[in-house]
């Protein structure tokens, strides 16, 4: 690591002033930055950058490839998935590749969230149980069933919910159990699946962030009843719009089959519209440019996944530096965001949010701060909007409306609770593209601020 260490800080001096200037000039400048040492004073000092190279590139990628798919689903004129078979074939390519019996592909993965609970049977006057900390989206579904979402309080060391505290949320009303992988990164499935079949109730996975993240080798979004992903564009499998329902219990999946598409039966074994349902269909354009998104996503999920770890091994190896905790050894995580804890004693006193202002300094787009959870779902406005509609005032009394509100208090996410956690974290969705050499920048800029260290905690 030392001697590796101190040839890859040569090199990244004289490749960032390199980048800066260019050519032979460059390489007179480099010696120059040397001379002087400012390669080895902090650019937030005025010192010479590990990096000037931006790391964002435009998203989502594309080349000819989706073109024509684009252009060979418009000339074939199915472009609606019922006379078409671009949706039905990559139905079946994702489902084998998840490990499931089925794959429902839907206009989004709000509609898949919602379609679910929907053919799972939750409606008016049920609960169902899920996290503060996600998009609002997890929470719309249910409340637009008239179901009552019940928080329960995350854990303070990962934002995901906190399966020891399920079972005391659990009542006669429950209907089904949601819990959500946050970016890229598994929630405690395994034992939330477990406490779920101890009292029998559904669990609907919000996977919509982390397609491809596993646990024990299984996939998330493959344990439950369902198992949702997005293919929103910000995500790392995308098409503009979509989503998809994964599972395995052939029933349940064609209700969701047959509730996306307006009530068909989806084997068209019985005529009309036997089953409730809407228009979520996706179409055969988007289909395309998934199915051409899918090629390039397992590629670029395996360079991501090369470069997380790298990153992230050589990262834990600074003292005060450590991996985030996972909820089983053998987890893989997508690195769609990525967080390190991080300990400021370790650092000289600096904090957090002053070590990721230093690094960022170098040309490395990272955050920093206290992992602290306020806002979260269960305070957005939208909530008691839905409990003062009408809707909601048939379905259920004053008391258990009272009661419900009286329950929204959540130490952790709240941030009532003593819970200095430090972290660094980073949008690692698009840099964890990079060559070994831009990860290499990431791991020097972090050693430059740590050898700085004692001169940033007096500044
Ligand atoms: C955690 C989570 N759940 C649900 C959704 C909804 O997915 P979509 O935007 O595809 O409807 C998103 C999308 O951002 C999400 O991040």
């Amino acid at each position: 690591m030392k001697t590796s260490y101190s040839r890859r800080s040569f090199l990244k001096k004289t490749s960032a002033a390199l980048a800066i200037t260019g050519g032979t000039t460059g390489a007179v400048c480099t010696m120059y930055a040397q001379a002087t040492g400012s390669a080895n004073v902090l650019a937030l000092f005025g010192g010479t950058p590990v990096r000037t190279k931006s790391f964002s590139t435009n998203w989502p990628i594309f080349d000819q490839h989706e073109e024509k798919a684009l252009l060979q689903a418009l000339r074939s004129r199915n472009w609606c998935c019922l006379r078409g078979n671009v949706v039905y074939d990559f139905e079946k390519n994702f489902a084998r590749d998840m490990g499931v019996q089925q794959c429902v592909l839907s206009n989004g993965g709000t509609t898949a969230l919602g379609a679910s609970l929907q053919c799972l049977g939750v409606g008016a006057g049920d609960e169902v149980i899920t996290s503060p900390h996600t998009f609002i989206a997890t929470i719309n579904v249910i409340t637009n069933l008239h179901a009552l979402p019940v928080f329960v309080d995350i854990d303070p060391d990962t934002g995901s919910i906190d399966a020891g505290l399920i079972e005391a949320a659990i009542t006669e009303n429950t209907k089904a159990i949601v819990p959500v992988h946050l970016g890229g990164f598994p929630a405690d499935i395994q034992r939330i699946m477990s406490i779920a079949k101890k009292h029998d109730i559904p669990v609907v996975e919000d996977a919509c962030q982390s397609v491809y993240a596993e646990v024990d080798s299984q996939k998330v979004g493959t344990f439950g009843a369902t198992g949702c992903i997005s293919f929103q564009e910000w995500k790392t499998l995308v098409s503009g719009e979509g989503g998809a329902i994964l599972g395995n219990d052939q029933e349940l999946m064609r209700h969701c089959a047959g509730f996306v598409n307006n009530g068909r039966d989806p084997e068209r074994k019985k005529s009309g519209y036997p089953f409730p349902g809407s228009n979520h269909r996706m179409t055969e354009f988007q289909a395309a440019v998934l199915t051409e998104q899918y090629k390039r996503f397992k590629e670029q999920d395996q360079i991501r996944q090369k470069n997380g770890r790298y990153v992230e091994e050589q990262l834990t190896q600074i003292p005060g530096l450590r991996s985030r905790k996972r909820y089983s050894p053998n987890t893989r995580i997508t690195y769609f965001y990525f967080e390190l804890d991080y300990d400021h004693t370790r650092f000289a006193g600096v904090s957090a949010s002053d070590f990721a202002k230093a690094v960022r300094a170098e040309g490395i787009p990272i955050s920093g701060g206290t992992r602290q959870y306020h806002g979260g779902c269960h305070r957005e406005g939208m909530l008691e909007e839905h409990l003062r509609s009408r809707g909601f005032e048939r379905v259920f009394s004053k008391a258990r409306l009272d009661h419900y509100r009286a329950s929204l208090r959540l130490p952790i996410m709240d941030g009532l609770t003593e819970n200095k956690r430090e972290m660094i974290s980073a949008d690692t969705k698009i840099a964890f593209l990079g060559s070994k050499r831009d990860m290499d920048d990431i791991i020097e800029a972090f050693h430059k601020v740590v050898r700085n260290i004692g001169k940033l905690a007096k500044a």
